[in-house]
């Protein structure tokens, strides 16, 4: 099946607080330059943040890893976990529709679910309630067929079981998932003939369906509130490095022809001069450098949202507040020599030029003043 971007996408993203600190946990749990390695738990909790994965969703957690757009996407599109469309508010249920499920009635359960919820895959019901889709082998063959609905396995389906299932969903019920039968997991149907010593005792549900039961839910989206947040690993992490050396907070602007001694040289000229780097035979003219424009803290005490910039999402908008850049009107004066020089500082590889962040910062500046 073509996996695209859904044509209808919300103009930004941005982790709640709760999933935010969560993400930058995963994070910590990798070594210093394999980041991307956490691409696969970010997307799946910016999911179930939004319900199903946006295109801004995808960008920002690119940004997060410091990850072209385009690698991002590939994963996005290349694992049937990630949802590229908008899903059923109340569920998504995949059904499998390989071999064994095929032939133990997968297509009765897709006649339920074209009969219940919408006539084609991965369209929402008339409420808006459900969305389906067919899907490959969920590794549940034993127990065909069967379909994963919300975070749970549902098995040894029948058409009726599948459209009662359904219908208690709606209802805000929480049918117990696992086998439909009567089984208890993957046993024959009239019971075990080997490896009885491993027989369950009184235990009326598997592990995963007990599991399930105990939550009380089988539905419903991590939303970041769960606890205990297991991060034993992110107090063991490096503290993030200090900022660099910046020049003190701005003054008020000395009028440009006023002389700053005798000498005739406006105070404006002596400060330049006085902050210029040496000039080199390669570079005759006295070198810009972007701390002229850095701050040791926000102006104010507090500091725009850079992430307002596209492109800037929070791992990189920490990156520029640990140059001392806190402000729009930072950005908005940075020259060729200053983007080439954070470009190379945060590692943007030419995003910032690309997304044009100095016109942006130049109307966020503007818009804000
Ligand atoms: S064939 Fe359906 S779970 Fe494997």
């Amino acid at each position: 099946m073509l996996r695209r971007l859904y044509h209808d996408q919300p103009a930004t993203f941005a982790f709640t607080d709760a999933n935010l600190a969560w993400a930058e946990g995963q994070i910590k749990k990798f070594p210093e330059g394999r980041q991307a390695s956490a691409i696969i738990p970010l997307l799946w909790r910016a999911q179930e943040q939004e319900g199903w994965l946006t295109r801004p969703a995808i960008e920002y957690v690119a940004q997060m890893l410091d990850m072209a757009y385009m690698r991002a996407l590939e994963v996005a599109s290349f694992y049937f976990m990630f949802q590229l469309q908008p899903v059923g508010s109340i569920a998504h249920v995949q059904v499998c529709g390989t071999l064994s499920c095929m032939i133990c009635g997968a297509e009765d359960l897709i006649g339920v679910c074209k009969d219940k919820i919408a006539d084609k895959a991965h369209a929402l019901s008339a409420d808006g309630k459900f969305s389906w889709e067919e899907v490959e082998c969920l590794g549940s063959c034993a127990n065909a067929p069967m379909a994963l609905i919300g975070k749970d396995y549902y098995e040894d389906l029948t058409a009726e079981r599948l459209a009662e299932i359904i219908d208690e969903l709606a209802a805000g019920k929480v049918p117990v998932p696992g086998p439909q039968n009567g089984r208890f997991a993957a046993e024959p149907k009239k019971g075990l003939t080997t490896l009885k010593e491993f027989a369950t005792g009184d235990a009326k549900y598997n592990a995963s369906a007990q599991a399930a039961v105990d939550i009380g839910d089988t539905v419903k989206r991590i939303d970041g509130t769960e606890v205990p947040l297991l991060t034993p690993w992110v107090k063991a992490a490096k503290k993030p490095a200090a900022p660099k050396a910046s020049k003190p907070p701005k003054e008020p602007k000395p009028s440009a022809d006023a002389p700053a001694d005798e000498s005739g040289v406006t105070k404006q000229e002596a400060q330049a001069a006085s902050k210029a780097k040496p000039v080199s035979k390669s570079n005759p003219e006295p070198a810009e450098t972007v701390a002229q424009t850095t701050l040791t803290a926000p102006e104010g005490g507090k500091g725009d949202d850079l992430k307002q910039i596209t492109g800037v999402g929070p791992k990189m908008e920490g990156q520029l507040n640990a140059l001392g850049i806190w402000h729009y009107d930072q950005i908005a004066q940075w020259t060729a020599a200053d983007i080439a020089e954070v470009d190379a500082e945060i590692k943007a590889r030419g995003r910032i030029t690309r997304d044009d962040w100095v016109g942006q910062a130049a109307a966020l500046a503007k818009k804000s003043s």
